[in-house]
Protein backbone atom coordinates (compact mmCIF):
# COMPACT_ATOMS: atom_id res chain seq x y z
CA UNK A 1 0.00 0.00 0.00
CA UNK A 2 2.50 2.52 1.04
CA UNK A 3 4.05 4.29 -1.92
CA UNK A 4 7.49 4.00 -2.23
CA UNK A 5 8.28 6.76 -5.10
CA UNK A 6 10.33 9.60 -4.48
CA UNK A 7 9.28 12.49 -1.89
CA UNK A 8 7.60 15.26 -4.10
CA UNK A 9 9.43 18.85 -3.42
CA UNK A 10 7.32 21.37 -1.80
CA UNK A 11 6.21 23.32 -4.82
CA UNK A 12 7.73 26.78 -4.60
CA UNK A 13 6.20 29.36 -2.46
CA UNK A 14 6.52 28.59 1.66
CA UNK A 15 4.75 24.89 2.56
CA UNK A 16 6.33 24.10 5.72
CA UNK A 17 8.89 21.43 5.18
CA UNK A 18 8.56 18.22 7.62
CA UNK A 19 11.14 19.38 9.82
CA UNK A 20 10.16 22.67 10.27
CA UNK A 21 6.69 21.37 10.90
CA UNK A 22 8.16 21.17 15.18
CA UNK A 23 11.61 23.11 15.28
CA UNK A 24 14.27 24.30 14.27
CA UNK A 25 16.00 22.11 17.08
CA UNK A 26 17.48 19.84 14.59
CA UNK A 27 20.39 19.76 13.00
CA UNK A 28 20.31 17.66 10.33
CA UNK A 29 17.59 16.80 7.81
CA UNK A 30 16.00 13.16 7.52
CA UNK A 31 17.39 11.09 4.91
CA UNK A 32 14.89 10.10 2.41
CA UNK A 33 14.79 6.24 3.72
CA UNK A 34 13.68 7.89 7.04
CA UNK A 35 11.60 9.77 5.88
CA UNK A 36 9.64 6.67 3.55
CA UNK A 37 9.81 4.91 6.75
CA UNK A 38 8.40 7.21 8.73
CA UNK A 39 5.55 9.07 6.30
CA UNK A 40 2.17 7.79 6.64
CA UNK A 41 0.31 10.07 4.10
CA UNK A 42 0.24 7.63 1.24
CA UNK A 43 -2.05 5.26 3.35
CA UNK A 44 -3.45 7.75 5.94
CA UNK A 45 -4.81 10.49 3.39
CA UNK A 46 -7.81 8.43 3.01
CA UNK A 47 -8.65 10.30 6.68
CA UNK A 48 -8.75 13.50 4.94
CA UNK A 49 -12.47 13.67 5.34
CA UNK A 50 -12.55 13.16 9.18
CA UNK A 51 -9.39 15.37 9.82
CA UNK A 52 -10.81 18.13 7.99
CA UNK A 53 -14.37 17.60 10.42
CA UNK A 54 -11.97 17.14 13.28
CA UNK A 55 -10.50 20.59 12.38
CA UNK A 56 -13.72 22.40 11.65
CA UNK A 57 -15.01 21.74 15.00
CA UNK A 58 -12.04 22.29 17.14
CA UNK A 59 -11.96 25.87 15.17
CA UNK A 60 -15.32 26.55 16.17
CA UNK A 61 -15.06 26.07 19.69
CA UNK A 62 -12.15 27.51 19.66
CA UNK A 63 -13.45 30.90 18.40
CA UNK A 64 -16.61 30.26 20.56
CA UNK A 65 -14.50 30.05 23.85
CA UNK A 66 -12.31 32.93 22.85
CA UNK A 67 -9.39 31.40 22.27
CA UNK A 68 -8.75 32.41 18.59
CA UNK A 69 -10.23 35.85 17.01
CA UNK A 70 -13.31 35.25 14.58
CA UNK A 71 -11.56 36.29 11.64
CA UNK A 72 -9.11 33.56 12.36
CA UNK A 73 -12.23 31.25 11.96
CA UNK A 74 -13.74 32.38 9.39
CA UNK A 75 -10.36 32.04 7.78
CA UNK A 76 -9.75 28.78 8.57
CA UNK A 77 -13.13 27.39 7.55
CA UNK A 78 -12.79 29.28 4.10
CA UNK A 79 -8.99 27.37 4.18
CA UNK A 80 -10.61 23.81 4.64
CA UNK A 81 -13.28 24.23 2.11
CA UNK A 82 -11.03 25.33 -0.62
CA UNK A 83 -8.83 22.20 0.47
CA UNK A 84 -11.83 19.90 0.54
CA UNK A 85 -12.25 21.22 -3.02
CA UNK A 86 -8.99 20.46 -4.07
CA UNK A 87 -8.64 17.52 -2.44
CA UNK A 88 -12.19 16.19 -4.33
CA UNK A 89 -10.70 17.55 -7.63
CA UNK A 90 -7.64 15.41 -7.11
CA UNK A 91 -5.78 19.27 -7.15
CA UNK A 92 -4.22 18.77 -3.68
CA UNK A 93 -0.75 17.71 -3.33
CA UNK A 94 0.00 15.30 -1.20
CA UNK A 95 3.70 15.27 0.05
CA UNK A 96 5.74 12.56 1.47
CA UNK A 97 7.75 15.28 2.98
CA UNK A 98 4.88 16.22 5.04
CA UNK A 99 5.05 12.92 6.57
CA UNK A 100 1.02 12.80 7.56
CA UNK A 101 -2.69 13.75 6.16
CA UNK A 102 -2.32 15.73 9.36
CA UNK A 103 0.56 17.87 8.49
CA UNK A 104 0.28 17.96 4.27
CA UNK A 105 -3.51 19.44 5.59
CA UNK A 106 -2.60 22.04 7.70
CA UNK A 107 0.42 22.98 5.85
CA UNK A 108 -1.89 23.37 2.66
CA UNK A 109 -3.96 25.66 4.99
CA UNK A 110 -1.21 27.67 6.31
CA UNK A 111 -0.15 28.62 2.91
CA UNK A 112 -3.92 29.44 1.55
CA UNK A 113 -4.71 31.76 5.07
CA UNK A 114 -1.87 32.21 6.85
CA UNK A 115 -1.17 32.65 10.37
CA UNK A 116 -5.09 32.28 11.05
CA UNK A 117 -3.85 28.55 10.00
CA UNK A 118 -1.14 28.54 12.17
CA UNK A 119 -3.50 29.43 14.73
CA UNK A 120 -5.82 26.24 14.12
CA UNK A 121 -3.21 23.67 15.93
CA UNK A 122 -3.96 25.82 19.42
CA UNK A 123 -4.47 23.33 22.27
CA UNK A 124 -4.13 20.18 19.92
CA UNK A 125 -1.27 17.74 18.98
CA UNK A 126 -1.74 15.33 16.39
CA UNK A 127 -2.03 12.60 18.59
CA UNK A 128 -5.50 13.54 19.97
CA UNK A 129 -5.89 14.28 16.81
CA UNK A 130 -5.00 11.06 14.70
CA UNK A 131 -6.90 9.47 17.16
CA UNK A 132 -10.22 11.42 16.41
CA UNK A 133 -9.44 10.85 13.03
CA UNK A 134 -9.58 7.45 12.97
CA UNK A 135 -12.55 6.93 15.33
CA UNK A 136 -14.56 9.51 12.87
CA UNK A 137 -13.42 7.11 9.74
CA UNK A 138 -14.09 4.19 12.01
CA UNK A 139 -17.58 5.07 13.06
CA UNK A 140 -18.32 6.51 9.17
CA UNK A 141 -17.61 2.69 8.08
CA UNK A 142 -19.08 1.06 10.82
CA UNK A 143 -22.47 2.20 9.40
CA UNK A 144 -21.83 1.37 5.96
CA UNK A 145 -20.79 -2.58 6.88
CA UNK A 146 -23.97 -2.25 9.00
CA UNK A 147 -25.83 -1.47 6.27
CA UNK A 148 -24.00 -4.68 4.06
CA UNK A 149 -24.77 -6.61 6.87
CA UNK A 150 -28.63 -6.11 6.44
CA UNK A 151 -28.49 -6.57 2.83
CA UNK A 152 -26.62 -9.80 3.49
CA UNK A 153 -29.04 -10.87 5.97
CA UNK A 154 -31.87 -10.21 3.69
CA UNK A 155 -31.16 -12.00 0.85
CA UNK A 156 -30.58 -15.04 2.83
CA UNK A 157 -34.17 -14.10 4.24
CA UNK A 158 -35.33 -13.85 0.34
CA UNK A 159 -34.02 -17.20 -1.22
CA UNK A 160 -35.20 -19.01 2.77
CA UNK A 161 -38.83 -17.57 1.65
CA UNK A 162 -38.70 -19.42 -1.29
CA UNK A 163 -37.12 -22.74 0.11
CA UNK A 164 -39.37 -23.42 3.09
CA UNK A 165 -40.55 -26.67 1.74
CA UNK A 166 -37.32 -27.97 0.46
CA UNK A 167 -35.84 -30.35 2.18
CA UNK A 168 -32.12 -31.61 2.21
CA UNK A 169 -29.91 -33.81 4.57
CA UNK A 170 -28.62 -32.06 7.92
CA UNK A 171 -25.21 -33.19 8.90
CA UNK A 172 -22.96 -33.76 11.73
CA UNK A 173 -19.58 -34.23 11.35
CA UNK A 174 -20.61 -34.07 7.54
CA UNK A 175 -22.76 -37.37 7.90
CA UNK A 176 -25.76 -37.40 7.24
CA UNK A 177 -27.91 -36.67 10.07
CA UNK A 178 -31.78 -35.19 10.09
CA UNK A 179 -33.70 -33.88 7.19
CA UNK A 180 -34.17 -29.75 7.57
CA UNK A 181 -35.78 -27.39 5.66
CA UNK A 182 -33.44 -25.17 3.22
CA UNK A 183 -35.24 -22.62 4.44
CA UNK A 184 -33.86 -23.37 8.18
CA UNK A 185 -30.50 -23.92 7.14
CA UNK A 186 -30.19 -20.50 5.63
CA UNK A 187 -31.46 -18.57 8.36
CA UNK A 188 -29.10 -20.27 10.92
CA UNK A 189 -26.61 -17.79 9.03
CA UNK A 190 -29.18 -15.09 9.38
CA UNK A 191 -28.81 -15.51 12.94
CA UNK A 192 -25.17 -15.06 12.69
CA UNK A 193 -24.70 -12.00 10.59
CA UNK A 194 -27.12 -10.47 13.13
CA UNK A 195 -25.11 -11.22 16.28
CA UNK A 196 -22.94 -9.66 14.22
CA UNK A 197 -24.89 -6.57 13.25
CA UNK A 198 -25.03 -5.94 17.21
CA UNK A 199 -21.33 -6.27 17.90
CA UNK A 200 -20.73 -3.71 15.02
CA UNK A 201 -23.75 -1.44 17.30
CA UNK A 202 -21.68 -2.35 20.19
CA UNK A 203 -18.25 -1.33 19.19
CA UNK A 204 -19.67 1.77 17.41
CA UNK A 205 -20.56 3.13 20.91
CA UNK A 206 -17.05 3.03 22.04
CA UNK A 207 -15.65 3.99 18.80
CA UNK A 208 -17.57 7.39 19.20
CA UNK A 209 -15.60 9.01 22.18
CA UNK A 210 -13.93 12.43 21.56
CA UNK A 211 -9.91 12.03 22.26
CA UNK A 212 -9.48 15.68 20.85
CA UNK A 213 -8.90 17.92 24.05
CA UNK A 214 -6.27 15.05 25.10
CA UNK A 215 -3.75 17.06 23.25
CA UNK A 216 0.16 15.55 23.32
CA UNK A 217 -0.79 13.34 26.47
CA UNK A 218 -1.77 15.73 29.84
CA UNK A 219 -4.35 18.16 28.17
CA UNK A 220 -4.27 20.80 27.29
CA UNK A 221 -3.59 24.91 29.34
CA UNK A 222 -6.17 26.35 27.17
CA UNK A 223 -9.75 26.27 28.33
CA UNK A 224 -11.43 23.88 25.73
CA UNK A 225 -14.82 22.92 25.17
CA UNK A 226 -14.47 19.31 24.78
CA UNK A 227 -18.44 18.60 24.82
CA UNK A 228 -18.92 20.74 22.37
CA UNK A 229 -16.51 19.54 20.03
CA UNK A 230 -17.91 16.56 21.01
CA UNK A 231 -21.58 17.17 20.20
CA UNK A 232 -20.53 18.98 16.81
CA UNK A 233 -19.11 15.79 15.59
CA UNK A 234 -22.07 13.64 16.84
CA UNK A 235 -20.37 12.29 19.42
CA UNK A 236 -23.17 11.62 21.25
CA UNK A 237 -24.34 8.34 23.30
CA UNK A 238 -27.99 7.25 22.90
CA UNK A 239 -29.42 10.10 25.20
CA UNK A 240 -27.68 12.60 23.70
CA UNK A 241 -25.42 13.38 26.12
CA UNK A 242 -21.16 14.08 24.84
CA UNK A 243 -18.68 11.10 24.75
CA UNK A 244 -15.58 12.58 25.36
CA UNK A 245 -12.39 10.37 26.53
CA UNK A 246 -12.23 10.92 30.25
CA UNK A 247 -8.05 10.63 30.85
CA UNK A 248 -5.97 12.35 28.37
CA UNK A 249 -3.09 9.53 28.65
CA UNK A 250 -5.98 7.07 27.94
CA UNK A 251 -7.14 9.27 24.68
CA UNK A 252 -4.15 9.30 22.77
CA UNK A 253 -2.76 6.17 23.67
CA UNK A 254 -5.41 3.35 23.63
CA UNK A 255 -6.56 1.42 20.18
CA UNK A 256 -8.44 -0.98 21.66
CA UNK A 257 -11.84 0.48 19.80
CA UNK A 258 -9.67 -0.74 16.51
CA UNK A 259 -8.74 -4.32 18.04
CA UNK A 260 -12.43 -4.55 18.96
CA UNK A 261 -13.70 -3.61 15.74
CA UNK A 262 -11.20 -6.12 14.06
CA UNK A 263 -12.14 -8.53 16.30
CA UNK A 264 -15.71 -8.28 15.06
CA UNK A 265 -14.93 -8.18 11.52
CA UNK A 266 -13.23 -10.89 11.95
CA UNK A 267 -15.96 -12.96 13.55
CA UNK A 268 -18.42 -11.60 10.22
CA UNK A 269 -15.38 -12.86 7.97
CA UNK A 270 -15.85 -16.34 9.77
CA UNK A 271 -19.44 -16.42 9.35
CA UNK A 272 -18.87 -15.81 5.71
CA UNK A 273 -16.37 -18.02 5.42
CA UNK A 274 -18.67 -21.46 6.98
CA UNK A 275 -21.05 -20.41 4.72
CA UNK A 276 -18.44 -20.52 1.61
CA UNK A 277 -17.41 -23.90 2.32
CA UNK A 278 -21.09 -25.24 2.67
CA UNK A 279 -21.44 -23.34 -0.88
CA UNK A 280 -18.49 -25.01 -2.05
CA UNK A 281 -19.58 -27.79 -1.09
CA UNK A 282 -22.95 -27.70 -2.13
CA UNK A 283 -21.78 -26.71 -5.82
CA UNK A 284 -19.48 -29.82 -6.28
CA UNK A 285 -20.54 -32.24 -8.60
CA UNK A 286 -20.82 -35.04 -6.04
CA UNK A 287 -23.48 -33.17 -4.13
CA UNK A 288 -24.92 -30.44 -6.49
CA UNK A 289 -27.84 -29.16 -4.51
CA UNK A 290 -27.21 -25.32 -5.79
CA UNK A 291 -25.66 -23.68 -8.47
CA UNK A 292 -24.09 -19.96 -8.52
CA UNK A 293 -24.11 -17.70 -11.31
CA UNK A 294 -21.21 -17.67 -13.62
CA UNK A 295 -20.15 -14.56 -12.83
CA UNK A 296 -19.00 -15.58 -9.52
CA UNK A 297 -16.79 -18.81 -10.92
CA UNK A 298 -14.31 -19.14 -13.47
CA UNK A 299 -13.29 -21.46 -15.64
CA UNK A 300 -9.66 -24.16 -16.06
CA UNK A 301 -6.93 -23.00 -18.29
CA UNK A 302 -6.41 -27.02 -18.70
CA UNK A 303 -9.53 -28.87 -17.95
CA UNK A 304 -12.28 -27.12 -20.12
CA UNK A 305 -15.11 -29.13 -17.67
CA UNK A 306 -14.47 -26.99 -14.47
CA UNK A 307 -16.36 -23.87 -13.25
CA UNK A 308 -14.98 -22.79 -10.30
CA UNK A 309 -16.34 -21.65 -7.01
CA UNK A 310 -13.53 -18.53 -7.08
CA UNK A 311 -15.55 -16.27 -5.11
CA UNK A 312 -16.65 -18.51 -1.99
CA UNK A 313 -13.23 -20.10 -2.15
CA UNK A 314 -11.13 -16.11 -1.75
CA UNK A 315 -13.80 -15.29 1.13
CA UNK A 316 -12.74 -18.08 2.68
CA UNK A 317 -9.36 -17.22 1.91
CA UNK A 318 -9.50 -13.82 2.95
CA UNK A 319 -10.71 -14.41 6.45
CA UNK A 320 -7.00 -15.36 7.22
CA UNK A 321 -5.55 -11.87 5.91
CA UNK A 322 -8.90 -10.14 7.94
CA UNK A 323 -8.20 -11.97 11.38
CA UNK A 324 -3.80 -12.32 10.58
CA UNK A 325 -5.04 -7.83 10.79
CA UNK A 326 -6.63 -8.66 14.22
CA UNK A 327 -3.36 -10.76 15.61
CA UNK A 328 -1.71 -7.85 13.93
CA UNK A 329 -3.02 -4.58 15.89
CA UNK A 330 -3.69 -6.76 19.00
CA UNK A 331 0.52 -7.42 18.94
CA UNK A 332 1.13 -3.69 18.05
CA UNK A 333 -0.94 -2.60 21.58
CA UNK A 334 0.81 -4.69 23.94
CA UNK A 335 4.08 -3.66 24.42
CA UNK A 336 3.47 -0.29 24.42
CA UNK A 337 3.74 1.72 27.30
CA UNK A 338 1.76 5.21 28.18
CA UNK A 339 0.94 7.47 26.36
CA UNK A 340 1.12 8.11 22.30
CA UNK A 341 4.25 5.74 20.75
CA UNK A 342 4.53 6.43 16.97
CA UNK A 343 4.26 2.31 16.98
CA UNK A 344 0.44 3.31 16.55
CA UNK A 345 0.53 4.97 13.18
CA UNK A 346 0.67 0.61 11.81
CA UNK A 347 -3.18 0.13 13.24
CA UNK A 348 -4.44 2.35 10.12
CA UNK A 349 -3.14 -0.28 7.27
CA UNK A 350 -4.52 -3.51 8.68
CA UNK A 351 -7.68 -1.45 9.73
CA UNK A 352 -7.91 0.17 6.05
CA UNK A 353 -7.81 -3.43 4.93
CA UNK A 354 -9.96 -4.92 7.03
CA UNK A 355 -12.60 -2.57 5.88
CA UNK A 356 -12.03 -2.91 2.65
CA UNK A 357 -12.11 -6.74 2.46
CA UNK A 358 -15.03 -7.11 4.70
CA UNK A 359 -17.53 -4.23 2.66
CA UNK A 360 -16.60 -6.08 -0.90
CA UNK A 361 -17.17 -9.43 0.41
CA UNK A 362 -20.73 -8.48 2.28
CA UNK A 363 -21.28 -6.84 -1.33
CA UNK A 364 -20.15 -9.21 -3.45
CA UNK A 365 -22.12 -12.75 -0.99
CA UNK A 366 -25.16 -10.47 -0.95
CA UNK A 367 -25.66 -10.36 -4.54
CA UNK A 368 -24.11 -13.93 -5.17
CA UNK A 369 -27.06 -15.32 -3.26
CA UNK A 370 -30.16 -12.99 -3.55
CA UNK A 371 -29.28 -11.85 -7.07
CA UNK A 372 -29.70 -8.44 -8.22
CA UNK A 373 -32.57 -6.59 -8.89
CA UNK A 374 -33.13 -5.99 -12.81
CA UNK A 375 -34.02 -2.88 -13.51
CA UNK A 376 -37.11 -4.04 -15.91
CA UNK A 377 -39.13 -6.02 -13.71
CA UNK A 378 -37.78 -4.49 -10.55
CA UNK A 379 -37.40 -9.01 -9.51
CA UNK A 380 -34.11 -10.11 -7.94
CA UNK A 381 -32.35 -11.94 -10.60
CA UNK A 382 -29.16 -14.27 -11.14
CA UNK A 383 -29.04 -15.43 -6.62
CA UNK A 384 -28.35 -19.18 -5.99
CA UNK A 385 -30.25 -21.53 -8.14
CA UNK A 386 -31.40 -24.95 -5.56
CA UNK A 387 -31.63 -28.01 -7.08
CA UNK A 388 -34.71 -29.32 -5.07
CA UNK A 389 -34.37 -32.65 -6.13
CA UNK A 390 -30.70 -33.71 -5.85
CA UNK A 391 -31.15 -32.49 -1.66
CA UNK A 392 -34.25 -34.41 -1.61
CA UNK A 393 -32.72 -37.66 -3.24
CA UNK A 394 -29.49 -36.80 -0.91
CA UNK A 395 -31.47 -37.10 2.65
CA UNK A 396 -33.77 -40.09 1.13
CA UNK A 397 -30.19 -41.53 0.77
CA UNK A 398 -28.74 -41.37 4.42
CA UNK A 399 -31.45 -42.85 6.61
CA UNK A 400 -32.21 -39.40 7.72
CA UNK A 401 -34.63 -40.28 9.55
CA UNK A 402 -33.58 -43.16 11.53
CA UNK A 403 -33.90 -40.71 14.61
CA UNK A 404 -37.99 -40.30 13.88
CA UNK A 405 -38.42 -44.03 14.04
CA UNK A 406 -36.74 -44.23 17.27
CA UNK A 407 -39.06 -41.99 18.67
CA UNK A 408 -42.23 -43.26 17.85
CA UNK A 409 -41.02 -45.95 19.38
CA UNK A 410 -40.47 -44.28 22.44
CA UNK A 411 -44.23 -43.25 21.91
CA UNK A 412 -45.23 -46.49 21.82
CA UNK A 413 -43.63 -47.02 25.30
CA UNK A 414 -40.15 -47.92 24.51
CA UNK A 415 -37.04 -46.81 26.56
CA UNK A 416 -35.26 -44.29 24.10
CA UNK A 417 -32.17 -46.53 24.50
CA UNK A 418 -33.53 -49.60 23.57
CA UNK A 419 -35.64 -47.70 20.87
CA UNK A 420 -32.35 -46.47 19.73
CA UNK A 421 -30.92 -50.05 19.10
CA UNK A 422 -33.99 -51.37 17.58
CA UNK A 423 -33.13 -48.84 14.73
CA UNK A 424 -29.90 -49.92 14.53
CA UNK A 425 -30.75 -53.02 13.40
CA UNK A 426 -33.48 -51.62 10.55
CA UNK A 427 -31.28 -49.28 9.09
CA UNK A 428 -28.60 -52.22 8.75
CA UNK A 429 -31.20 -54.85 7.10
CA UNK A 430 -32.46 -51.44 5.09
CA UNK A 431 -28.72 -51.17 3.92
CA UNK A 432 -28.18 -54.67 2.97
CA UNK A 433 -31.25 -54.26 1.24
CA UNK A 434 -29.41 -51.05 -0.51
CA UNK A 435 -33.68 -49.62 0.49
CA UNK A 436 -34.64 -46.50 2.39
CA UNK A 437 -36.65 -47.33 6.02
CA UNK A 438 -39.53 -46.09 4.19
CA UNK A 439 -38.89 -48.42 1.86
CA UNK A 440 -39.06 -51.86 3.86
CA UNK A 441 -42.49 -53.53 3.89
CA UNK A 442 -44.17 -53.27 6.95
CA UNK A 443 -44.18 -56.48 7.87
CA UNK A 444 -40.00 -56.12 7.79
CA UNK A 445 -40.18 -53.50 10.24
CA UNK A 446 -42.60 -55.31 12.15
CA UNK A 447 -40.07 -58.06 12.46
CA UNK A 448 -37.44 -55.47 14.80
CA UNK A 449 -40.39 -54.32 16.77
CA UNK A 450 -44.18 -55.58 17.38
CA UNK A 451 -45.12 -51.98 18.23
CA UNK A 452 -44.92 -50.73 14.87
CA UNK A 453 -47.94 -49.98 12.60
CA UNK A 454 -48.78 -48.60 9.44
CA UNK A 455 -48.81 -45.26 10.53
CA UNK A 456 -44.99 -45.39 10.78
CA UNK A 457 -44.66 -44.72 7.30
CA UNK A 458 -45.84 -41.26 7.69
CA UNK A 459 -42.86 -40.49 10.67
CA UNK A 460 -40.20 -42.10 7.81
CA UNK A 461 -41.14 -39.84 5.45
CA UNK A 462 -39.17 -36.08 5.02
CA UNK A 463 -42.22 -34.18 5.42
CA UNK A 464 -43.32 -36.11 8.49
CA UNK A 465 -39.61 -35.69 9.55
CA UNK A 466 -39.65 -31.73 9.92
CA UNK A 467 -43.61 -31.33 10.62
CA UNK A 468 -42.34 -33.38 13.79
CA UNK A 469 -39.93 -30.98 15.07
CA UNK A 470 -42.59 -27.98 15.97
CA UNK A 471 -41.12 -26.43 18.62
CA UNK A 472 -39.36 -22.88 18.88
CA UNK A 473 -36.71 -23.29 16.81
CA UNK A 474 -37.07 -26.58 14.66
CA UNK A 475 -37.32 -26.71 10.99
CA UNK A 476 -41.15 -27.53 11.10
CA UNK A 477 -41.52 -25.36 7.96
CA UNK A 478 -44.44 -23.50 10.35
CA UNK A 479 -41.40 -22.81 12.52
CA UNK A 480 -39.78 -21.53 9.71
CA UNK A 481 -42.23 -19.42 8.81
CA UNK A 482 -42.69 -17.78 12.23
CA UNK A 483 -38.92 -17.11 12.06
CA UNK A 484 -38.37 -15.68 8.39
CA UNK A 485 -41.53 -13.14 9.53
CA UNK A 486 -39.69 -12.12 12.28
CA UNK A 487 -36.38 -11.58 10.46
CA UNK A 488 -38.79 -9.56 7.50
CA UNK A 489 -39.91 -7.55 10.57
CA UNK A 490 -36.70 -6.51 12.25
CA UNK A 491 -34.84 -5.77 8.60
CA UNK A 492 -37.30 -3.48 7.47
N1 LIG B 1 0.85 9.81 11.60
C1 LIG B 1 0.77 9.67 13.02
C2 LIG B 1 -0.05 8.44 13.39
O1 LIG B 1 -0.67 7.91 12.54
C3 LIG B 1 0.14 10.89 13.60
C4 LIG B 1 0.49 11.14 15.02
C5 LIG B 1 1.93 11.47 15.12
N2 LIG B 1 2.28 11.94 16.39
C6 LIG B 1 3.52 12.01 16.78
N3 LIG B 1 3.76 12.43 17.96
N4 LIG B 1 4.51 11.66 15.98
O2 LIG B 1 -0.09 7.98 14.51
Amino acid sequence: MSDSSAPQQPSGDQLATKSQAWSALFSEPMSDLVKRYTASVFFDKRLWQADIAGSLAHAEMLAAQGIIAVADHAAITRGLAQITQEIESGAFEWQLDLEDVHLNIEARLTQLVGDAGKRLHTGRSRNDQVATDVRLWLRGEIDLIDGLLRELQLALVEVAEKNVEVILPGFTHLQVAQPVSFAHHLLAYVEMFARDGQRMQDVRRRVNVLPLGSAALAGTTYALDRERVARTLGMVDEQGRACVCQNSLDGVSDRDFAIEFSAAASLVMVHVSRLSEELIVWMSQNFGFIRIADRFTTGSSIMPQKKNPDVPELARGKTGRVVGHLMGLITLMKGQPLAYNKDNQEDKEPLFDTVDTLKDTLRIFAEMIGGQVNPATGAKEGGITVNAQAMRAAAARGYATATDLADYLVKKGLPFRDAHETVAHAVRAAQAEGVDLSELPLATLQGFHPAIGADVFEVLSLEGSLNARNTLGGTAPAQVRAQIARQRARLV
